[in-house]
């Protein structure tokens, strides 16, 4: 038996991902639906990194931020779900063993970097309103430059620490992964060994950052509210529709996070509905909420389609 499970050994060469329904027609249904939520999602997000470059006046930290969110959210809506809408439409769902641990060493990159992205954005908010007169000595280039290299920096870190422990497990067995895409929970749970030891990593590193970031963001945004409810000042809806932004982003975010990571044990089948929250709804926000209800974005943008419109005129 010892030598057949030797021989057995990694032998799993490709994943199957089930995706979120066997049902013929509602698959095409998710197919347009997705393919247009995707198309939308890289476009608008690129709309809004060319309008920060492009515009001066919107050289300013918060859209700084907002250019690196940005472009966070298109490559986390790009690592998995263009393969998602793709096994939508196939007969054989599979992902190659290296296609599978990329997509989750990207997740897991990605999504630390957006997360340690949004704290950023709320200590900017914070400073902005909290210490208003102190906003551009401390929000300087420097800072902003070291907070978006910071996010990068502890999405390697977050990988680092996380995914070695799962890369040598061997597969040998079942090799059905019941979601969207690879994911740490459910496919370390197909290794043909005991993974309690890499759970308790995944808990503790995954978990315990979506919590303790949540609650920071949570407890700041709280500090930011009941200053702005104690000052009355002029520019406070304004600054209130940014913070109901932020907040919108926060919680459909990490919510779902939450609930994965922290209880990786007893994976439920909700997790892979959970899971479209934050690769294809979170990147999806950002153009919605910043082109439709950003006054300032909004004028950046007309501004630049005129200038376009009449460099075609003048040519
Ligand atoms: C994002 O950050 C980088 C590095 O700090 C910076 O050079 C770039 O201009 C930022 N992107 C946007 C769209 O603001």
């Amino acid at each position: 038996i010892k030598t057949m499970q030797l021989l057995n050994q990694s032998q799993v060469s490709e994943f199957i991902l089930v995706g979120l329904t066997s049902f013929k027609d509602i698959e095409f249904l998710l197919f347009a639906l997705f393919s247009i939520i995707y198309l939308v999602t890289v476009l608008g997000n690129l709309l809004i990194i060319l309008t920060v470059f492009l515009t001066p006046n919107l050289n300013t930290p918060m859209y700084f931020l907002l250019g690196n969110l940005s472009f966070v959210d298109m490559s986390l809506a790009s690592f998995a779900t263009p393969k998602m809408i793709v096994n939508l439409i196939k007969h054989r769902k599979t992902i190659s063993f290296l296609g599978c641990f990329t997509q989750i060493f990207l997740l897991h990159l990605l999504g630390a970097t957006e997360t340690v992205l949004l704290v950023s954005m709320a200590f900017d908010r914070y400073v902005a309103i909290c210490k208003p007169l102190h906003y551009m000595t401390i929000m300087n280039k420097k800072l902003c430059i070291l907070l978006v290299v910071m996010s990068w920096c502890s999405g390697l870190l977050h990988v680092g620490l996380q995914l070695p422990f799962a890369i040598n497990l061997p597969f040998c067995g079942p090799n059905v992964v019941d979601s969207i895409f690879c994911d740490l929970p459910l496919v370390s749970k197909l290794a043909c060994t005991d993974t309690y030891f890499v759970q308790v990593v995944i808990v503790a590193n995954s978990g315990m950052i979506s919590m303790s970031c949540f609650l920071i963001l949570l407890i700041s945004y709280t500090l930011i509210l009941t200053t702005i409810r104690r000052s009355s000042s002029i520019g406070q809806s304004k600054a209130r529709s940014t913070l109901t932004a932020h907040i919108t982003v926060v919680i459909i975010f990490f919510g779902p996070c939450i609930f994965i990571y922290v209880w990786p044990f007893n994976n439920h089948s909700v997790d892979k509905f959970l899971a479209v929250f934050y690769t294809i709804i979170t990147p999806i926000l950002n153009p919605l909420i910043y082109t439709l209800r950003n006054k300032e974005m909004k004028t950046a943008m007309r501004k630049l389609w005129r200038a376009l419109v009449h460099s075609n005129e003048d040519s």
